[in-house]
């Protein structure tokens, strides 16, 4: 057997996989299910930026009542009044989180402005969270904000959230960074400790039929996996933030991938909401089975070793195999 035990945050986890942010947090009896299935932490869905809350949690009401799902998976899902909760709430919920389970609690953040709201990090802190996971969940609509505004913004706010706590903070990104390494550096020096890769973004589709927009949360596949197993392969080493897998992770081969890429955590949600917690048991059986057929005795062993530094062909993750790989491609799929 391989040893799952990891250090994410600096803090001793028994298991790399961790309950992703989601609306699993208002249910006390599903996370501890969580637990006992595995789950070597919690993080709790976010609390949004002051001025934002209206708007984004009337938002997610409106998106978590239409989720993808079929009826069984959508019996898994608490009641969503959690995206109702104020800051008060919120803190209420983190105690009794942090004096019920058996693992660390990461309280989530989700803004995108420097100002007073940040400040709410300390009451996370004071409310026993063993860590502060901060969203950057940013939407350029405005053609005046370019991406160097935009990314300063971004790390003001990392910056400022970081400043209030002791605890380590990580930090939630989207993949959409022209260059990411670049940013990462920026999130590193303002004094973050993790990363999360990456969020989702819920985009609206369209109903053609009624000529309107509609919004639901189709929870992932594991199609969604290889853009995060190629940031972190392309991040391990390179700089000094822990990483987290988040979105795509399906499979104890899933995990196991990103374990190889280079993550010290690997966050699980979709398989959560449409399985209930017996998933991170099975997820936990499979990665555990893989890597120690792959004669791993650790998870210190595995990670990175398929990163940019480490693969035998790394050349795989850059830019010419890609070209090769186009030129090459046959209808079949293969490439010769
Ligand atoms: C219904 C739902 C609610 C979510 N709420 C949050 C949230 O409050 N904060 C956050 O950072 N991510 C939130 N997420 C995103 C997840 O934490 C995760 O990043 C994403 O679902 C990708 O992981 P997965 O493929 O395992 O689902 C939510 C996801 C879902 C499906």
């Amino acid at each position: 057997m391989t040893d799952l035990t990891t250090r994410w945050l600096g803090l001793d986890l028994h298991s790399p996989l961790v309950v992703g942010a989601s609306p699993l947090t208002d249910d006390l009896d599903a996370l501890k299910a969580c637990v006992d299935a595995g789950a070597g932490a919690v993080v709790m869905h976010s609390l949004f930026e002051e001025q934002l809350i209206a708007e984004q949690m009337a938002a997610h009401r409106f998106i978590d009542s239409r989720i993808n799902t079929d009826a069984e998976a959508r019996s898994f899902f608490p009641e969503s009044e959690v995206f109702a909760m104020g800051s008060s709430s919120y803190l209420k919920r983190l105690e009794q989180l942090q004096s019920s389970l058996d693992v660390p609690v990461i309280a989530s953040l989700n803004g995108i402005s420097p100002g007073g709201w940040t400040q709410h990090a300390r009451e996370l802190e004071d409310a026993g969270a063993s860590a502060i996971e901060l969203n950057l969940y940013d939407l350029a609509t405005d053609p005046s904000d370019t991406a160097t505004t935009l990314e300063q913004r971004q790390l003001e706010v990392v910056g400022s959230v970081v400043e209030q706590v002791s605890i380590p903070v990580s930090i939630k990104l989207s993949p959409f960074y022209s260059a990411l390494p670049a940013f990462v550096a920026g999130v590193e020096a303002a004094g973050a400790r993790g990363l999360v890769l990456f969020n989702r973004f819920y985009q609206p589709t369209m109903d053609l039929d009624e000529l309107e927009l509609s919004r639901e949360v189709v929870l992932s596949t594991s199609a969604e996996l290889p853009v995060r197993l190629h940031a972190m392969a392309m991040l391990f080493n390179r700089t000094t933030l822990e990483m987290a897998a988040s979105g795509g992770v399906h499979t104890g081969d899933d995990a196991a991938k990103a374990i190889l890429s280079g993550a010290t955590a690997v966050q699980v949600v979709s398989a959560l909401l449409a399985e209930g917690p017996s998933a991170l048991a099975r997820i936990t059986d499979e990665m555990n089975q893989r890597l120690t057929t792959m004669g791993y005795t650790s998870l210190i062993e595995a990670r990175g070793a398929l990163s940019l530094d480490n693969a035998p062909n790394a050349q795989t993750w850059e830019r010419l195999n890609y070209a090769r790989l186009l030129q090459g491609w046959q209808s079949s799929g293969r490439t010769s």
